[in-house]
């Protein structure tokens, strides 16, 4: 087999077949086949397009090409969720002890975050004391004793995706759904769990700008994973404008907990529910109606708030935060931006919200950068809400007075009025199963 013939062979429109797809991630990944070579089969696909038998043999093969977790002692309650990634977007720290609560087994690895997103692990390791590392055994057996366990990546889990994307990110090959779809996909795959649910976030925050390409890539990641045996649903949710009101990660934790004791309702309150409750349907089998009302239930009783508790505990973390918010390190500065006009907010620009966090040390422009765990924004005014001239639009925290300049003309910026109340937004937009 050689490299050309595939390239050419793409390129003329045709599918590839299993054999010639585990020939290039084999290849690619040994370093057999050289990057010139695997770019332009990228963006062959990119023209051409992939069938989902290719996609579903090119998931495979990159879940498959390092190390997988074997999640099978939990049988059919391993539960996982995934976002395309947003602003503000703590969902995975409330729906994971709410279905946790509920008796799924969450063994999770996580990411950090870089450049306007934030990651769940640099969120967690701002509760002090939170340990977001252990072996493997370790991880597992707390998973099975308390029902959730959520470390950064560990081993050598889909090399093949990481030299892919790599190689995407400067080729202009990302915004390939085939592309897309296999990479989000066989990291879900590789780390094992039966029931996936996918929130597949639509707007200026997310990477699907579009409501069509975010509904093309829900569907066939939910049709690709349906293939390789696990039970999918994805759901399409709305991030043109920060979800909640805390924006960096010991502020998102906060907030995180107020959901959880019922203090906050809203956008967020709504897309967790949402998630948690389409994680209740794959893993126990139940009507939407029924998980949705035990999803409620643990919220209400405090259940869900209690294995917060124990998880914080479990990983080493100060569980007393949770009633004593003030246990959290708090910004040296904190500046109100405030408005110098009447109207009512049109739109917000979730991802230069996004980036003037960043900006005040709430998240890393590059991969070896520190964060400042403290540093954020709460939004005071979202969009929709009415404001008048000198109204509190946001306070921006950060432990660096310099960044608070231009983290306020970012999030200005951002920021647009109107005379006339605009459309209600909808947190969740559709579901797919
Ligand atoms: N996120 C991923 O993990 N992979 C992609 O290709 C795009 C976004």
């Amino acid at each position: 087999m050689r490299m050309y013939d595939l390239i050419m062979k793409k390129r003329n429109g045709d599918s590839l077949t299993r054999e010639e797809i585990a020939f290039f991630i084999d290849g690619y990944v040994g370093g057999a086949i050289p990057d010139y070579q695997a770019s332009a089969l990228c963006m062959a696909i990119w023209f051409r397009g992939m069938s989902d038998d290719e996609i579903v043999a090119l998931t495979d093969c990159m879940a498959h090409s390092g190390d997988t977790v074997d999640l099978s002692r939990f049988g059919e309650l391993s539960v996982d969720k995934h976002s395309t990634g947003g602003v503000g977007d703590k969902t995975s720290l409330v729906i994971t002890p709410i279905v946790a609560s509920l008796g799924g087994k969450i063994a999770k690895m996580s990411g950090r975050g870089l450049g306007h997103t934030g990651g769940t692990v640099d969120k967690l390791e701002s509760i002090p004391g939170m340990q977001v590392s252990m072996d493997t055994e370790a991880f597992l057996r707390q998973a099975e004793e308390i029902g959730v366990a959520l470390i950064s990546q560990t081993g050598n889990l889909t090399p093949a995706d990481k030299k892919l994307y790599a190689l995407r990110d400067v080729t202009a090959t990302v915004d390939s759904i085939p592309l897309i779809t296999s990479s989000i996909m066989s990291k879900k795959l590789a780390a094992g769990s039966k029931n996936i649910v996918l929130d597949v976030k639509v707007g200026s925050g997310a990477f699907m700008k579009t409501y069509a390409d975010a509904k093309k890539l829900a569907q066939e990641m939910v049709s690709i994973g349906k293939s390789c045996g696990r039970n999918m649903a994805a759901l399409l949710t709305d991030m043109d404008c920060p979800l909640g009101h805390a924006v960096g990660n010991s502020l998102e934790v906060q907030e995180a907990i107020s959901v959880l004791k019922g203090d906050v309702k809203g956008d967020l309150y709504e897309v967790c529910v949402a998630l948690a409750t389409e994680m209740v349907v794959l893993f126990k089998g139940c009507m939407p109606a029924d998980a949705r009302e035990q999803v409620v239930d643990a919220v209400e009783s405090g259940k869900a708030l209690a294995k917060m508790r124990e998880w914080v505990a479990a990983q080493g973390g100060d569980p007393e935060c949770i009633d004593h918010p003030e246990r959290f390190q708090k910004a040296a500065h904190i500046l109100p931006v405030i408005s110098d006009r009447d109207g009512y907010i049109s739109h917000m620009n979730a991802e230069a919200v996004g980036s003037a966090a960043a900006i005040l040390g709430a998240g890393r422009l590059k991969k070896e950068d520190a964060i400042d765990y403290s540093a954020g924004i709460i939004l005071n005014k979202k969009t929709g809400d009415k404001v008048l001239r000198g109204d509190i639009l946001a306070y921006l925290h950060t432990n660096d007075e310099n960044s608070l300049k231009e983290a306020q003309e970012r999030y200005r910026s951002a920021t647009e009025f109107s005379a006339e109340p605009p459309a209600d937004r909808t947190p969740v937009y559709e579901i797919i199963r």
